[in-house]
Formats: C-alpha cells, structure tokens, sequence
C-alpha cells in the first residue's frame, strides 16, 4: 500500500501556523488528497487530558516534567493517529510537532537538546515528518497577534519567546531538506502563497521520485 506524507506546521505562538496548516488542508483536499488534520498537545482522549494539564496547570512545573508531557502526549498520537493514518495512504498534517519540543523545552527552557532529540525518537518510534513548514514572525508582531488572553506557554515572557523564534531558525539551518522557514511577518494571502510554492515543490519531488 502506498504510504502518505507527514507535513508539520512550526513556529512561536502568534506566528499564524494553525490558519496555514487549514488553509494546506483545503487546498490539498481540494486537489483530491485524503488528509487527516491534528495537532499537539491533545488531538484527542488522553492527549486532551494531558494538554489541559500543559496550558492550564497553575502551579509550578518543573521543565523536565513539561518536557515528558509533551513526550507522553506524542507517543500516544503517533501510535493512536499519525501512524495508522500515514501507512493507509493519508497525509497527516500536524500543527507542531517533535521540533517544539526542541524550540520550547530546549532553546527556550534550556533543557540538553541532545537528551531532548533522543526522548523525540523515543516518542516517535520511526515515524518523522516529511516536511516541516516552520513561520518565522518578529517577536513584536507574535505577541500582539496572541493578545491579552495567554495561556501558561504564552505567558512565558518576551525573552523566552525570542529564544524559540532563534531556536526555530537553528533547527532549519540543521535541517534544511527537511524544514523550510517561511516569512510569516506578511498578511495571511501572501503566506499562503509562499507555502503552495513549497508545498507544490515537495509534492512534485515525492510524486516524480
Ligand atoms: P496551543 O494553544 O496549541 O498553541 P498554538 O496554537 O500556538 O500551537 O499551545 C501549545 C503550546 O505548547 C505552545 O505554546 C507551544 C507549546 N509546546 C511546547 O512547549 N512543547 C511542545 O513539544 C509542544 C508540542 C508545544
């Protein structure tokens, strides 16, 4: 059976990821693909229980215990959902994925990114993404997007949001086949434009290899 694609969606909190992952889902569908839209922390069960804990939990947390939450939660959607969804032929679009893990509890908390990328493949077993959109915005305008109302991670500081926008970029310059960075600073019309040319791109790749 042919296997599907993996495509996640990256970036700080206000960087308009999750209206660029709808708008691929639209138009992939449209183009005639079955695709299965999810996202991290808590697509669904026990994952929902864990992400209440993540954003809402108001005492202290120690960043490892973050770190393993989010780990938990991953391991859980990748064998429940990712998995099953990309061996039947679907492409799977995550809004974040194993990269927020290295861009929040790494460049962003300080956690060893090495441990980090090792509890990744621990989580996710084999599975990785075949493409990775990671939207790059100035820390300015992200903040003003996210606004008043913040949950724990948005109410880490202007500092620490920083640190994953620079973390982000690190992770791209690593991997640059796999995650493309894109200008996320413009209005919604233009970023999706910049992601079809991408997208279109990765696609022509897989579907002539
Ligand atoms: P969410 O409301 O889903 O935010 P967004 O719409 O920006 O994705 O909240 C997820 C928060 O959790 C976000 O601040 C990023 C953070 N996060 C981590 O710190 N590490 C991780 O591994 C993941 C998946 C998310």
């Amino acid at each position: 059976m042919k296997k599907g694609f993996f495509i996640t969606f990256e970036g700080a909190d206000g960087c308009g990821k999750t209206t660029q992952s709808k708008l691929v889902q639209e138009y992939l569908e449209n183009s005639g693909y079955e695709v299965v839209w999810t996202r991290e922390p808590g697509a669904k069960g026990l994952g929902q229980k864990i992400r209440e804990l993540l954003l809402h939990y108001d005492g202290d947390v120690a960043p490892m215990c973050e770190a393993f939450l989010f780990l938990a939660d991953r391991a859980q959607h990748i064998e429940h959902l990712i998995k099953p969804a990309v061996d039947a032929g679907k492409i799977v679009i995550c809004d974040r994925h194993t990269d927020s893990t290295i861009a929040y509890q790494g460049y962003g908390r300080g956690e060893d990114i090495k441990q980090l990328k090792y509890l990744n493949e621990l989580a996710t077993g084999s599975v990785k993404p075949d493409l990775t959109f990671v939207f790059d915005v100035s820390t300015d305008i992200a903040q003003k997007r996210v606004g008043e109302e913040k949950d724990r991670m948005e109410s880490a500081g202007i500092e620490f949001h920083k640190k994953v926008r620079q973390g982000y970029l690190e992770i791209a310059k690593l991997e640059p086949e796999r995650v493309k960075v894109i200008d996320a600073n413009n209005n919604i019309e233009k970023v999706f434009e910049d992601t079809k040319k991408t997208l279109d791109c990765f696609l022509n790749l897989k579907l002539h290899k």
